[in-house]
């Protein structure tokens, strides 16, 4: 077995040591291994056209969304306004920053889960057990004038590529949640008015390849602790979700992105619509990139299920917290535990 690594990221370990074996840290008991063959490829989710969300078909793909969120808790969306040439400097900056020699990446090194820009790798790597095969940098992007002096300034059009890609996703999580508030049958600026000033946070995933992938994960099963996910990832598989308590594949289609509820969005709409589980997964051959944005509550936000969906029959399933609590409380229990939405029940 290879001894645990000294090197600060998972990419020098793989791309400089050229290891042949996952080291003991990132081995999984053999009960909470992927089990890749067992992993169903023919059932997809639902992939939802845009277009008509602007014209007179309105009401139609409110519908699919809301059904989408209510039996699946993902779908892709396409025709979402974001450009192609958006999403391709997104993508191509994403390749050179994880390209950069090692010691240019470490000046954004930290293992510090509060910082609002950072690389780091694994999850949490101050309270998880076992390690994850996964470096990241984690941004906080929303109001952008706030943060991007801190993102990295190397590549040289890194700031650039990257604030046009987050502007332009803001504005398609900001249509996606006015659809799911009115499929909730709340009046269409309702979940947007419970976010506070609103926060918006995004991760550029590396997996790198893996000599071993079925020890491992890119990440385990674990839900999303904001409202909603938009998932932009490169041409490699490696995204599955939990469907009938089976893992279905969720091969990537260009030029669409994957959204998913997060818990805000089951709390808010008391249990209608669930958070579900996924995970990565990570393969011998290929590295892969995945773009997450989660959108989000600011963190003095006050988060609860609507009035309008509590009823005598269907009571509160949650309190009502701060999302800073909820945030606070997901990154100190780590993904050991799938969700956090436990320690928010009402009582
Ligand atoms: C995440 C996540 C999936 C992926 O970052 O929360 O679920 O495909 N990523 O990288
Ligand atoms: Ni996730």
């Amino acid at each position: 077995m290879a001894a645990i690594s000294k090197r600060l990221l998972l990419s020098d370990l793989v791309s400089s040591d050229k290891i042949d074996q996952v080291p003991s840290n990132y081995i999984r008991p053999i009960s909470q291994r992927p089990n890749l063959q067992s992993v169903s490829h023919d059932l997809s989710i639902p992939l939802i056209d845009l277009h008509d969300l602007f014209g007179p078909d309105r009401g139609h793909v409110i519908d699919r969304i809301g059904r989408a969120c209510r039996d699946y808790g993902f779908f892709q969306v396409k025709n979402h306004r974001v450009p192609e040439s958006t999403i391709s400097n997104m993508m191509q900056i994403a390749r050179e920053f994880f390209n950069l020699p090692e010691e240019e990446r470490l000046k954004s090194y930290s293992d510090d889960p509060s910082k609002t820009t950072r690389l780091s790798t694994s999850f949490n790597i101050r309270t998880e057990k076992v390690a994850n095969w996964r470096d990241f940098l984690r941004l906080h992007c929303y109001p952008i004038h706030d943060y991007i002096h801190e993102w990295p300034a190397n590549p040289a059009s890194f700031r650039d590529h990257v604030a046009e890609y987050c502007r332009s996703v803001r504005g398609l999580a900001l249509e996606i949640i006015e659809a799911i508030s009115e499929s909730l049958g709340l009046n269409k600026d309702y979940i947007n008015r419970q976010l506070g000033n609103h926060g918006q946070h995004m991760a550029l995933n590396y997996y790198p390849p893996c000599p071993q992938p079925d020890l491992t994960y890119g990440l385990p099963g674990h839900t999303d602790l904001n409202l909603i996910t938009i998932l932009l990832q490169d041409q490699v598989p490696g995204l599955q979700v939990l469907r009938n308590g089976e893992w279905v594949a969720v091969d990537p289609v260009p030029n669409t992105f994957i959204i998913n509820i997060g818990d805000q969005v089951q709390v808010i709409s008391n249990d209608r619509y669930k958070s579900v589980l996924h995970r990565a997964v990570v393969n011998c051959d290929r590295e892969r990139i995945s773009i997450p944005t989660f959108y989000c509550p600011s963190r003095d936000a006050v988060v609860g299920p609507a009035p309008e969906l509590v009823t005598d029959d269907e009571p509160a399933v949650y309190r009502e917290f701060t999302y800073g609590e909820y945030y606070d409380k997901f990154w100190k229990r780590g993904l050991a535990k799938e969700s956090c939405m436990d320690m928010f029940l009402a009582t």
